[in-house]
């Protein structure tokens, strides 16, 4: 069966002042249909350039020189503009890390969302709008008065909502969602996190999911890849990578977080690199309490460890502590 899914040999480079560096250098992810896929890691890691730079949305100062991505077993990179935001908006929804942002503000947030069906469909425009509606509905919202509103008029929440409300409104297979609950409050997000993984099981869309938290991480993914300073150093089942991690980072940052480790933390020494400033060895061994020699000037490939992918040079011998 095709992945719906498939980026292979992602490289990325970032401009800073006047120098161009390649941060991403061949990083490899795949979602199946109606799998959840989580990209974790500390922040300024790389996972929004992993994850925009995989559907060419990056911002200026980055681009994306190398790698491709299947959709449905068609590549994007080949597509020309129209057929790509055909394909990208709508068979993939993209929810972006800033719910606000994300909006002209000069324009009602019904009428934005409605865009992608005027783009792509023979829809009329109150067919679309009787669509945007009905979605607002789904998500929650106040039909009427969030279709009129401007972005500078609704909470965070609201806001992160009606993104949602607009990624589905073409029936994509594929959900992004990059940090969708940044800047929420702890309740707010919790129903916002309810919400999306609902409506994604409900329509058995794949997802893409960016986040930090490693709480929301067991409550929904099925796969997780984790991201280090622009490499993907493990990638397994979410239930085998919390019980055994294999990398020291992961089982760093499972040490880390108050609610799932018993006793007491174990933090991370040291603070995560500059992506800009990359490493000749393995980008971790500065705050690695298992370092050896090697590790400084070969960097580990990704490679098969048990049940995991790993990219440590020390994988098979270490014996980590994970979590319950
Ligand atoms: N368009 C850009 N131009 C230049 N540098 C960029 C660009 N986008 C990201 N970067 C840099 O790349 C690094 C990784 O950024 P990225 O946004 O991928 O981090 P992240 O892991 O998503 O972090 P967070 O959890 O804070 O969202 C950062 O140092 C950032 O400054
Ligand atoms: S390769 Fe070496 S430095 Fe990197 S995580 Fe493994 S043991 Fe630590
Ligand atoms: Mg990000």
């Amino acid at each position: 069966m095709t992945p719906l899914f498939t980026v292979s040999g992602l490289r990325i480079a970032i401009r800073r002042d006047l120098d161009e560096r390649v941060v991403v250098d061949g990083v490899d992810l795949e979602v199946g249909a109606g799998e959840t896929l989580a990209l974790v890691g500390e922040s300024a890691s790389g996972k929004s350039l992993i994850a925009l730079g995989s559907l060419d949305l990056l911002s200026p100062g980055a681009r994306v020189v190398g790698g491709t991505t299947l959709f449905e077993g068609t590549a994007l990179q080949g597509l020309a503009g129209d057929d790509w935001r055909r394909l990208v908006g709508m068979g993939i929804g993209v929810l972006f890390q800033d719910a606000i942002g994300a909006w002209d503000p000069l324009d009602i947030m019904g009428a934005q969302s409605g865009e992608v069906l005027d783009e792509h469909t023979e829809l009329t425009d109150e067919e679309i709008q009787s669509r945007v509606l009905e979605a607002l509905g789904e998500v929650g919202l106040s039909k009427r008065r969030h279709f009129l509103a401007f972005s500078h008029e609704v909470s965070r929440g609201q806001a992160q909502r009606m993104m949602l409300a607009a990624a589905l409104l073409a029936a994509p297979r594929l959900l992004i969602a990059d940090e969708p609950l940044s800047g929420l409050d702890i309740t707010v997000a919790r129903a916002v996190l309810d919400l999306i993984d609902d409506l994604r099981a409900k329509r058995g869309m794949g997802m893409l999911l960016v986040t930090h938290d490693l709480a929301i991480v067991a409550a929904v993914a099925d796969r997780v890849a984790v991201v280090y300073s622009g490499m993907i150093v493990e990638q397994a089942p979410v239930g085998v990578l919390y019980r055994r991690p294999r990398h020291p980072y992961m089982s760093g940052l499972l040490g880390s977080v108050p609610g799932l480790v018993r006793g007491r933390l174990r933090p991370i020494r040291g603070e995560a690199p500059d992506i800009f400033e990359v490493a000749a060895g393995c980008p971790f061994a500065p705050r690695c309490d298992h370092v050896v020699e090697r590790c400084r000037t070969e960097r580990p490939a990704l490679r098969v460890v048990g049940e995991s992918m790993v990219a440590c040079h020390r994988a098979e011998e270490l014996e980590l502590a994970g979590v319950g």
